[in-house]
């Protein structure tokens, strides 16, 4: 490879992932799982938009209740998050175990437990469940962190939260979104509630582009901002068109790429 081939590769592989070159992935480290869930950064993503929204509602993490599908990277860290701001977390699944208890999980002893036995299950700070009965447990707030397509038609009518908060890509199905909206249960859309990794992963490739880094306190400030900035629009969507979230959020996001689109001229 002549050496202008040799440097066009090593600009691709640093700005299509974003990530500078020295982290690379390893057999024993990926994106998602365990060696994720052990990062030493806060994963704050969920619990950003999950604050915007319950302040548009007047409420707040350590008000409410929380049952959580999914303990990975994204579910490990939103119970952290919002046990450590005072949400009470009643009910927790992974593939491994469901663990329930109506006085809130000691989430720091449940990932302890977690992290030593790699399962959910034997944890003595909780009881077992059925794990069908998650996502239809008593709690103000049900948090998808595992799946796409868990909501359908069959068990939506027996969801208890006011809110639903889909961290995992497309976890509700249309037929679900239109019983649960009947329902007047608020959905956050995936789209807004799971971009805070792609908005991070945004922010590596801006710091790469000038050649500065920052620290994680400005990103995590700057995420905040982000999400809180959209959360509003996204709202004042809703009230233009007298629309729910689902309907402004894509309503949003479609209008902005469009305008991106025809700003830069890749009009057809
Ligand atoms: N990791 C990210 O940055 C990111 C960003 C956006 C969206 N997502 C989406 O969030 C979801 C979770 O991602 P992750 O990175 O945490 O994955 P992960 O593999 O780290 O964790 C998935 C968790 O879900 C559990 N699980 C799997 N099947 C289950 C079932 N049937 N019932 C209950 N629990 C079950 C697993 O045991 C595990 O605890 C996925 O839909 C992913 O596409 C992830």
């Amino acid at each position: 490879m002549d050496s202008d081939l040799v440097r066009m590769e090593v600009l691709n592989a640093l700005y299509s992932s974003g990530n500078p070159l020295r982290i690379r992935k390893t057999k024993s480290s990926s994106s998602t799982g365990e060696a994720a869930k052990a990062s030493c950064c806060p994963n704050f993503r969920v619990v950003f938009a999950i604050e915007a929204l319950l302040d548009d509602y007047g409420g707040s993490i350590s008000k409410m209740k929380f049952a959580i599908q999914g303990f990975g990277n994204v579910g490990s860290w939103a119970a952290k998050l919002i046990h450590e701001r005072g949400g009470k977390i009643v009910a927790v699944s992974a593939i491994t175990g469901v663990v329930e208890n109506p006085n809130g999980i000691d989430i720091p002893a449940l990932l302890k437990h977690e992290e030593s036995t790699n399962s959910l299950k034997g944890f003595n700070g909780g009881d077992a469940m059925d794990p069908n009965n998650l996502l239809i447990h008593e709690c103000d707030v049900l948090i998808s962190c595992a799946l796409g397509g868990v909501l359908i038609k069959d068990n939506v009518a027996d969801v208890k939260a006011k809110f639903v908060i889909e961290a995992a890509n497309h976890p509700t199905d249309p037929e679900a979104d239109k019983i649960l909206s009947k329902k007047g249960v608020v959905v956050l859309l995936d789209i807004y509630a799971n971009a805070g990794g792609v908005t991070v992963s945004y922010f590596k490739w801006v710091q790469n582009i000038q050649g500065f880094m920052w620290d994680e306190e400005k990103v995590n400030h700057e995420l905040e901002k982000y999400l809180r900035r959209t959360s509003h629009e996204i709202k004042a969507m809703c009230s233009t068109h007298g629309c729910n979230l689902r309907m402004g959020t894509f309503t949003l996001g479609v209008s902005r790429v469009a305008r991106a689109t025809l700003l830069r001229g890749w009009e057809a």
